[in-house]
């Protein structure tokens, strides 16, 4: 596995980004304030529940935001250049050759009366201006990247399993060989072996071609074998960034704690993914405060007035006021 050079500039920078919704006339905040960095070859997880904000987080930055969605704030950076994520004809020439998606849910993703080889060639033929012969041969090989014997590309999408309609996607998202990709909970339809095969296939193919990735997902314990670092969102924010390692020995955010109890351990007899108790807030009802405060059995008072903001750790970040430095006479304040 090609480790990230971290002497490298960042190849995609997202910067204080904020995206919010408008509904029947009234703006609602998706997501807040969301700054990271990718380098090349670098994997890393946007892990939350449903509603957190991953999908907008992706959509933002490949341009793809829906009609009644704004980027109220913030930026988006590609090698340095501010990319045009709110003006999906000016994102063009970037999505695709810069950065892909690959989504979830292949079968509706692929159109189901055209053959696949067709399907893969046609992206190569509009963006690499390519002929159909040369197209059709370089969308072979694509699929045998991906696992798939290139006969197989004449077949239509419904005669495919559900791993190999997924790879297919993949091959697609890598035809105009942009170095970042970002995958939409890409195995969250798959049975659990499959599952793994394409989270294998990614890693392979993030070796073999130093490709950087963002991998979205509700399931923590896919982050384990395929990432670098992690970032765990709660409610559009950002609640805990770290390295995998770190955020498994030592998870900080008790949100970060409870995904990591839910996922199913063998070795402690723990077999079905637990949820946590309570539900999220939904961007309509975001509470004061911290908007974990609800499910948290650490919260103390500063949590109903004042929202955590993300504090170094060291290593890491997090946003949650156990974490953040108090004196002696804000710490008696806060449990008052
Ligand atoms: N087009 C839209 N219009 C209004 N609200 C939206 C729209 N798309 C998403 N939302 C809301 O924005 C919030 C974030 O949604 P998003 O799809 O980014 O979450 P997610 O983390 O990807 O969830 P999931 O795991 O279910 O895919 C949610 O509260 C959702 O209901
Ligand atoms: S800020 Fe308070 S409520 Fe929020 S996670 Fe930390 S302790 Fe819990
Ligand atoms: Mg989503």
């Amino acid at each position: 596995m090609i480790k990230p050079n971290q002497s490298t500039a960042p190849l995609l920078e997202v910067r204080a980004l904020s995206v919010d919704y408008g509904l029947k006339g009234v703006s609602f905040r998706a997501i807040e304030d969301m700054s990271f960095a990718l380098r090349a070859g670098e994997a890393v997880a946007l892990v939350g529940e449903s509603g957190s904000g991953k999908t907008t987080t992706a959509m933002s930055i490949a341009g793809l935001l829906p009609p009644n969605a704004r980027v109220s704030s913030g930026e988006v950076r590609y090698r340095g250049r501010r990319l045009p994520i709110d003006d999906d004809a000016a994102m063009r020439p970037h999505r695709w050759s810069e950065i892909s998606v690959v989504f979830q849910g292949a079968m509706n993703a692929l159109n189901p009366v055209h053959r696949v080889v067709k399907q893969i060639a046609e992206p190569c033929m509009l963006k690499l201006g390519m002929t159909r012969e040369k197209a059709n041969g370089l969308a072979r090989e694509l699929l045998e990247l991906v696992g798939i014997p290139a006969d197989r590309g004449s077949a239509f999408p419904h005669e495919l399993s559900g791993g190999m309609r997924q790879r297919v996607m993949i091959a697609m998202a890598l035809a105009c060989r942009p170095p970042i990709i970002i995958g939409d909970e890409p195995t969250t339809a798959l049975d659990v072996i499959t599952q793994a095969q394409i989270l294998t296939l990614l890693g392979k193919l993030r070796s073999q071609l130093n490709l950087a990735l963002i991998l979205i997902t509700h399931d923590l314990s896919v982050v384990a074998e395929t990432c670098d670092r992690a970032m765990i969102m709660y409610a559009g924010r950002i609640v805990e960034e770290g390295t995998v390692a770190d955020i498994f020995s030592e998870p900080k955010h008790p949100y970060t704690k409870l995904l990591i109890e839910s996922i199913p351990n063998p070795a402690t007899g723990k077999k079905i993914l637990r949820p946590i108790p309570g539900d999220p807030p939904t961007i309509l009802n975001r509470p004061s405060g911290c908007a974990f405060r609800s499910r948290c059995s650490f919260a103390m008072h500063v949590c109903t007035t004042d929202d955590p903001r993300l504090d170094p750790t060291g290593r890491g970040q997090v946003a949650c006021h156990l974490h953040r430095s108090l004196t002696q006479e804000q710490k008696v304040a806060a449990h008052a």
